[in-house]
């Protein structure tokens, strides 16, 4: 059953959103080798605590921590841990919370010093694709118009693997709603999209191929080749004519821009294609 929001509904979850992005522009200004992604992921906690809001990943189906530190091969739900960051290293902060009863889901991949050009530009192309397929994201659309407009840019474009076994949502008072929005379909198939429906899209773009696995411990999923990985998550309203975007990224650009630790796509010298 797909929920579609009133207006003022809207206006909460673009709250619980925003509150999302401020966390990970807190994180983008902390990011430097030697720290541990367990203390990144205990000052998400406190900061979303300080904001009167709880961390919605925390238990969610058992999940331990209160985010989703994804290095390197790790595609999603990454453990944080004792592990450092080093130069080289890219690392999804995927971070959700409950502020008034709604959801706020969203994520960004940073690169702690110079990853290369191959997996800059997966980083840049992945980002892209996250918004080629919000422009879909308009009131009579179907869901597969998006990830077709994902899986063109991605994986046809660029040959990248687009993932398979994971998928955006539905987002409201619960996390995972209707409809699944998949990173890669038909053009025109899939259930329509209507006015006031509000989605989590999410890219997860393998430099290699698409195939992943589950570690052991029953959360980790990393790509079988053992190649990067990248994820781009924002939370959108679908309207008439023009998504409305929630969640915000100029605020987490600036603070990686201002980060001497991070390298942006904007640094890359000479774009592969
Ligand atoms: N953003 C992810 C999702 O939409 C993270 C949730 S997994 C969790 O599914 F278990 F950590 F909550
Ligand atoms: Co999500």
């Amino acid at each position: 059953m797909m929920i579609c929001k009133t207006n003022d509904e809207v206006e909460l979850m673009r709250q619980s959103a925003l509150l999302v992005s401020k966390t990970l522009t807190a994180v983008a200004q902390i990011l430097k080798p030697g720290i541990t992604t367990l203390s990144i992921d205990k000052m998400i906690g406190d900061f979303i605590g300080d904001h009167h809001a709880s961390p919605s990943f925390l238990n969610y189906h058992g999940y331990p921590f209160n985010s989703c530190l994804s290095v390197n091969d790790v595609v999603v739900h990454g453990f944080p841990g004792k592990n450092e960051l080093r130069e080289g290293d890219i690392i999804s902060v995927d971070i959700g919370v409950i502020l008034n009863a709604w959801h706020g889901d969203h994520a960004y991949t940073f690169a702690i010093g110079d990853p290369g050009q191959a997996i800059l530009q997966l980083i840049r192309v992945t980002k892209e694709s996250l918004y080629k397929g919000i422009e879909r994201a308009v009131a009579g659309n179907r869901v597969g118009d998006i990830g077709f407009a994902v899986q063109e840019h991605t994986e046809k474009k660029h040959g990248y693997g687009v993932v398979r076994e994971l998928v955006g949502h539905g987002l409201g008072k619960n996390m995972h709603e209707d409809p699944q929005v998949p990173n890669y379909g038909k053009r025109g198939s899939g259930p329509k999209l209507k006015e006031g429906l509000v989605l989590a899209i999410e890219p997860m773009i393998n430099l290699g191929k698409k195939e992943v696995y589950t570690e052991e411990d029953g959360w980790t999923v990393r790509t079988k080749d053992g190649k990067a990985s990248v994820h781009f998550e924002h939370d959108v309203c679908v309207r008439k004519d023009k998504a409305d975007i929630l969640s915000d990224y100029s605020a987490i650009e600036k603070a990686e821009e201002a980060n001497p630790h991070l390298v942006t796509t904007g640094k890359i010298v000479q774009p592969l294609t």
